[in-house]
């Protein structure tokens, strides 16, 4: 089956079990400091499975483009990509375990057609707070699930939170135990490298996950686990693995969503999809497809957070291309009107993107290929005594040069680099990077902390404040909200000066002191917009949607929170404001 042809049954399917369609996310959030990509179809259900009324209803179903920083360096084997497609379905307090499982086996053995004696379902095995769960082994016994397909696994597999198992999660995330699916291909052997026994949690590439449903019903607490307001449903199975199954295939690049990319890259270097030129050609595709996805939802390469993730892709993919004797600009000039289309097609972005794409991945590949011209003359220049693993791995932190390219220019100089060396320093990096990310995710928004709400509201004030001083041509072109401050991004071609800025400041000031009630409603969409309530751009919005109104100054789509009374947010000032280029501008904001 086509990845097209999967993606409509599914979204139809759950829609004639009354599921209402809605949009997915930016892949960059908006406004949600927590994480630097949406990586799963929830992410901006978190405050609906927490509680609040979705606007569309408690049963939703979407296809969500996400992405996974964690996997780039997996990328290569035959199953991961740090870009997917989730399908994902959830129920927001109404049904829950049986209704689930029931619909998710439908739909794989009766729309998708796979055979039920090549799937086999895990559970969770039960810790110190939450029991084992037997009430879904039950329900996949009745369902006609074999008794040796039905694995029971510890919280390292069978829970579900962004942050992982119950102890890792910080407070104020909510989790669940999860129910995944596997789909056997019979004729993969065991590797017997990766344990004795298979099972399908074994990674030796015989079992391929293909859905995870979680009943997301926990909230973390200081002292353990309590139950959420409801017991919600987040489903999410990425349709690269689901349409690779159903072609009994294993490798997700043999699937249509990678096969013309693929080709075009065979018949431009003239080598096969195969052997060692497989994984090479796999990170190619993969990086470009996200690359692509990202500019053309607004991002472009820098050393920073979402922008250094996009720099880093589009260099280990130029490298591959150097490695397959491929003119780096030629062929992702060549791939990326395939990339834009397929992402078009299926509606998520906008084709005329196209030459700003291209315009922004050929200037970083001319940024590289100077990047490359320095890295090699500070090889050059470098005493060979000091060259070593560490010094390859600075080579790969500044430069992004991975290090088999570091090893094949250095071997010609007869230095021979210490791999495993190379490894450590990289895996205790990676480590510390992780850290880092975790501590990024507890003091995020994901709180919903008092502080962050007031910093939602006041962004609100600032936006309408930028309206009113500097005319109609501002829009919204990001928000970025942390404990410390909020920094809000703008269309503006020209500076604002420093009068126009304390006028800005000035405004919200008076707005905060007015203490205007802030009130939530529901409403339909083209209504809100037509009623002059702002929208961002790069967000899609569902055809019912939250709006706060802020007294008679500002009314915006927006998911909240925010304060209930201006007066609550307290003086604020501008920090800062600086040119983005490209016609925005990003200014800084702080609660003093
Ligand atoms: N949120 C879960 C996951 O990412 C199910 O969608 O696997």
């Amino acid at each position: 089956m086509q990845s097209s042809d999967i993606r409509k049954k599914y979204l139809d399917f759950f829609a004639a079990h009354t599921h209402a369609l809605v949009p997915a996310a930016p892949l960059i959030p908006a406004g949600d400091p927590t994480t630097l990509f949406t990586s799963s179809g929830m992410q901006q259900l978190v405050p609906y499975l927490k509680g609040e009324p979705h606007p569309m209803g408690k049963r939703l179903v979407n296809s969500q483009p996400s992405f996974r920083t964690d996997d780039i360096e997996e990328v290569g084997n035959n199953r991961h990509t740090c870009m997917f497609e989730m399908l994902g379905n959830w129920s927001l307090g109404d049904y829950f375990k049986y209704e689930q499982l029931s619909w998710i086996w439908e739909f794989f053995t009766k729309e998708i057609q796979l055979p039920t004696d090549k799937l086999y379902v895990t559970l969770f095995e039960g810790n110190e707070f939450i029991a084992k769960d037997l009430e879904s082994y039950d329900i996949w016994r009745s369902l006609g699930v074999l008794d040796n397909h039905i694995f029971y696994y510890p919280g390292k597999k069978n829970w579900w939170s962004r942050a992982g198992t119950p102890d890792q999660m910080p407070v104020g995330e909510i989790g669940g135990p999860t129910s995944e699916i596997f789909y056997e291909f019979t004729n993969i052997k065991h590797d017997p490298k990766f344990g004795d026994v298979c099972h399908p949690n074994c990674d030796c590439g015989k079992f391929l996950e293909i859905g995870n449903s979680v009943f997301m019903a926990y909230e973390k607490v200081a002292d353990g686990l309590k139950p959420l307001p409801a017991q919600n449903v987040d489903f999410g199975g990425g349709l690269e693995r689901i349409t690779a199954a159903s072609q009994n295939n294993p490798d997700v690049f043999a699937t249509d969503m990678f096969t013309p990319i693929i080709k075009m890259i065979e018949d431009s270097s003239g080598k096969s999809y195969q052997g060692d030129f497989m994984s090479p050609m796999r990170v190619i595709a993969d990086h470009l497809r996200a690359s692509v996805f990202m500019i053309a939802q607004g991002l472009e390469p820098s050393n920073k957070l979402q922008g250094y993730v996009l720099r880093r892709l589009l260099r280990r993919s130029a490298v591959r291309a150097r490695r397959l004797g491929l003119d780096a600009k030629k062929i992702f000039t060549e791939c990326t009107p395939t990339i834009v289309n397929q992402y078009a097609e299926a509606g998520f972005i906008d084709s005329t993107v196209l030459p700003r794409v291209k315009e922004i991945i050929n200037t970083e590949l001319d940024k590289f290929g100077k990047a490359l011209d320095k890295g090699l003359k500070d090889i050059e220049r470098t005493d060979p005594k000091l060259i070593d693993a560490q010094f390859a791995f600075n080579l790969y932190q500044s430069l992004g040069f991975p290090f088999e390219i570091t090893r094949d220019l250095l071997a010609e100089k007869n230095i021979v680099l210490n791999q495993s060396e190379f490894d450590q320093i990289f895996a205790k990096h990676k480590e510390g990077s992780r850290t880092a990310s975790a501590g990024m995710f507890k003091g995020g928004l994901a709180d919903h902390s008092e502080t962050t709400t007031k910093y939602h509201t006041a962004t609100h004030l600032l936006h309408q404040a930028l309206i009113e001083v500097l005319g109609k041509e501002v829009t919204q072109a990001g928000s970025n909200i942390t404990v410390e401050r909020l920094r809000f991004d703008y269309t503006y071609n020209g500076k604002p000066t420093q009068v126009e800025l304390k006028q800005i400041e000035t405004i919200i000031n008076a707005k905060i002191k007015a203490n205007l009630p802030v009130i939530k409603t529901t409403e339909n969409k083209e209504e809100a917009i037509k009623s002059g309530a702002r929208a961002f751009f790069a967000e899609k919005y569902p055809a019912q949607v939250t709006v706060y109104t802020i007294g008679d100054y500002s009314k915006e789509l927006c998911g909240g929170p925010h304060v209930d009374h201006t007066g609550a947010i307290g003086p604020i000032t501008i920090l800062k404001d600086e040119a983005l280029g490209s016609g925005k501008r990003r200014i800084y904001a702080k609660i003093v």
